[in-house]
């Protein structure tokens, strides 16, 4: 792929390919490239998973890392995000992984003509997180080894939530079916193409994927932050020990995280048999070798056969 920016430009066919090749990298497959390959992660926005995830999938391939702290770069200049690229792409790096608040930040760097590194999407805003949800695709395929006909329930912060949106759509065009739940002022004409709004208590019986998403504090107005209780919210839109005895004995939980404990999730839960949670960490750094190698391959650089 020349980039990998959001879910709406891969079909049911090249998720799963994502999906395959991530799976051969589990099991130990090695990629050959014909010259040395260096990556840069720029990070605007805050990040643990992702970030420190792209990093690891890029030495397990054996790229050479480039180091880049945006609070100590000359952004603090005023050095715009393009520029900031074309930089690294001057330096010599092939790739890079970006997050920005900024929603579809990318399509300034897309549309910019001298820019012709590859670009691998870590969330952008409240637009999409692709990276994301390809692993929460690998981590559903691995448990069901297939996505036709399972209810999958997104609840909590959709209208804030970029897996929300990224996800919604791939489950949708994979066969699934799509349910949502929490506050329902955040849910909209935009969430309601692809999925009805149902109670959480009526949604845990039926769902084979039950997916929380992270309160937003950080995107929520002040007014919003200022009333929030998360013993309420636990009470009424998050999975509670009584909540989890009524899931179906196969379903599973899934979460992107970082996990408000206590919140979306009880404590006691976020580690209990049914969730998966951490796999979904552990498949997000074979995921993202499959992505940083689309984007390699697509350049050339990866030898024939790999
Ligand atoms: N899931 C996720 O995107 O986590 P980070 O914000 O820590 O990258």
């Amino acid at each position: 792929y020349a980039n990998v920016l959001s879910m709406s430009d891969l079909s049911a066919a090249e998720v799963l390919q994502f999906i395959k090749e991530a799976q051969q990298f589990k099991a130990g497959k090695q990629v050959e490239f014909k010259r040395p390959v260096y990556a840069a992660n720029l990070f605007f926005e805050s990040s643990t998973r992702t970030h420190s995830s792209f990093e690891m999938a890029e030495r397990k391939l054996g790229l050479q890392v480039i180091n880049f702290d945006p609070k100590a770069s000359s952004l603090n200049k005023g050095e715009s995000m393009a520029d900031t690229v074309k930089t690294f792409q001057a330096l010599g790096v092939d790739m890079v992984a970006i997050r920005d608040s900024q929603t579809r930040y990318y399509e300034t760097l897309i549309n910019d003509p001298a820019i012709h590194l590859g670009i691998a999407n870590g969330g952008d805003g409240s637009g999409e997180h692709p990276s994301q949800s390809l692993l929460d695709m690998m981590t559903i395929y691995e448990e069901f080894g297939h996505f036709n006909g399972l209810h999958v329930g997104i609840v909590g912060d959709l209208v804030h939530s970029r897996v929300a949106r990224s996800n919604m759509e791939i489950l949708t065009k994979l066969g699934a079916q799509v349910s949502f739940s929490g506050p329902q002022e955040w849910y909209d004409d935009s969430f309601a193409a692809y999925g009805d709004w149902q109670p959480l208590d009526d949604l845990v019986a039926t769902t084979d994927v039950l997916m929380f998403l992270r309160v937003q504090h950080e995107r929520l107005a002040d007014s919003e932050n200022t009333g929030f209780s998360k013993a309420a919210y636990n009470a009424q839109f998050g999975l509670t020990p009584a909540r989890e005895s009524r899931m179906k004995p196969a379903a599973i939980i899934m979460h992107p995280a970082p996990v408000n404990r206590g919140v979306e999730i009880a404590d006691t839960l976020v580690e209990c048999d049914r969730s998966r949670i951490f796999q979904q960490m552990s498949n997000g750094v074979f995921i993202r070798m499959a992505i940083v190698t689309s984007l390699l391959r697509y350049r050339g650089l990866v030898e024939e056969g790999y």
